[in-house]
């Protein structure tokens, strides 16, 4: 089948390497004539495990095009995909849906036979209404259908995610676009994911209702484990034990620093904001925003309280800056904001990424750059491991232990055992588990 995916980004790109797999030819369309020379070069915008590779195997077998022109991607497309960003307006949080109304309005423009649109971007309920009214307007003769096919996505494991999805969900009411879209997922449907058929409205929700629920799940297990610090009690052991529930899943429940990413942060204030439109205020929402705004500035005073109370003038180590592992992505990075708040409380900052180095230094200011975790370390009076990259997990401890000036190590992640760390002779602070002193 013949798709068009409008945007390379993220999402748009993953989908569209993916879809490509799947057997159909992909054309990926981006305004951005820098982007579209490097991926025709092979080079990859984003780092993302094996999306280099995906996307060079389906080029080199003629399924996988990139090009700046819409008009020419969407003209035999029968299904044309709208994957451009749909980032927070600053003025009200609502999400700015210019690009994908822009889209469709170009789309109008090049529709030939019948052709179903579908909407990837994360978009408010209601939108694909919108959509089909803006082209309606433009072509009221056009053949199409309008579908929600939310995205989910984890940055670091997309293509995983893609590939082997829990569920795929179409919305629409129209025959026709389901068969469209069924065909276009049916090795998976084959392979035994689930195709969850549902109304376009219900389907633009249960995106921004998934993320929130994650979310609100991460949110809490951060709370019981301020609560087990207090109590002396162990965050990893109530996680599991609740985990174990079926009812409540062992998945994101790991507590640290806050959620962050360019996902959950922007969709929890679209779904607020949306619910206020529809006179429906999300309480719950609107509690998890302003719990996890406020947890950044909590793990810098908890890397302050473990360094004695003041850090003024003291070179503090930052380990990992992007907003999780295995990405390179810093948007909405707890460690912006905390590194910020060390910096606030007078100390010199020293951090170290193994991807996102080059996109920290843009949002980062008065950080120095290390070139890797050992030098970071080099003389520090504490160190701060921030993400859970297995290049941290797999440390010399004994050598950054020697290197600090003082052993203090505050993991925001839990990547290490306090009583391994102890052994080492570190004093150790992790996040909801009783604090280690250095057993030398
Ligand atoms: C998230 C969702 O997981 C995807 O399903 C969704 O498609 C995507 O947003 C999106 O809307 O496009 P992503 O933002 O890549 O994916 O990252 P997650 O792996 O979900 O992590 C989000 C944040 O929560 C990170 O800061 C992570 O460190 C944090 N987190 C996650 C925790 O603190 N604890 C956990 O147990 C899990």
């Amino acid at each position: 089948m013949r798709v068009a995916m409008i945007g390379a980004g993220y999402v748009g790109l993953v989908s569209g390497a993916c879809l490509a797999n799947l057997g159909h030819t992909v054309t990926c369309i981006d305004k951005d004539t820098g982007k579209i020379a490097a991926l025709r070069r092979g080079e990859m915008p984003i780092y993302e495990p094996g999306l280099a590779e995906l996307v060079a195997g389906n080029v080199a077998a003629h399924r996988l095009f990139f090009t700046t022109s819409l008009a020419e991607a969407v003209k035999d497309a029968a299904a044309v995909f709208i994957a451009v960003g749909t980032p927070s307006r600053p003025a009200d949080g609502l999400a700015d849906l210019t690009c994908v109304y822009q889209a469709a309005r170009e789309i109008a423009h090049t529709l030939r036979g019948y052709a179903v649109i579908v909407t990837k971007s994360t978009v408010p309920v209601g939108t694909g209404d919108e959509i089909q009214r803006i082209i309606a307007d433009i072509r009221p003769d056009a053949d199409l259908s309008v579908v929600s096919n939310p995205e989910f996505l984890r940055e670091g494991a997309a293509i995983q995610d893609f590939m082997q999805p829990d569920r795929v969900v179409i919305g629409t009411d129209d025959a026709r676009a389901r068969e469209v879209m069924y065909e276009l997922y049916r090795p998976l449907a084959d392979n035994g994911t689930p195709v969850l058929l549902t109304a376009r409205r219900g389907a633009e929700l249960i995106k921004y209702a998934a993320n929130a629920f994650l979310a609100t799940k991460i949110t809490f297990i951060n709370e019981i484990a301020d609560l087990c610090e207090q109590a002396n009690a162990d965050v990893e052991e109530v996680a599991h034990g609740i985990g174990l529930d079926h009812r409540i899943g062992p998945k994101f429940l790991s507590a640290g620093p806050g959620y962050g990413g360019s996902c959950f942060p922007k969709d929890l204030l679209a779904l607020l904001k949306a619910g206020l439109d529809f006179g429906v205020p999300i309480r719950s929402i609107e509690t998890i925003i302003s719990i996890n705004d406020q947890r950044k500035r909590a793990m810098a005073r908890k890397v302050i309280a473990a360094c004695g109370g003041s850090i003024r003038g003291r070179p503090i180590a930052v380990l990992g800056l992007t907003f999780k592992a295995g990405t390179d992505d810093m948007r909405e990075s707890p460690a912006v904001a905390i590194i910020t708040a060390l910096q606030d409380a007078g100390a010199r900052v020293r951090a170290y990424d193994p991807q996102g180095m080059t996109q920290a230094r843009s949002v980062l200011n008065g950080v120095e750059f290390a070139h890797d975790p050992y030098a970071c370390a080099q003389g520090a009076d504490a160190l701060v491991v921030m993400t859970e990259w297995k290049e941290f997990r797999e440390l010399d401890l004994r050598r950054i232990r020697c290197l600090l000036k003082r052993p203090i190590l505050v993991d925001l992640r839990n990547i290490y055992r306090p009583e391994a760390m102890a052994e080492h002779g570190f004093t150790y602070v992790s996040v909801g588990r009783p604090k280690v002193q250095s057993a030398t």
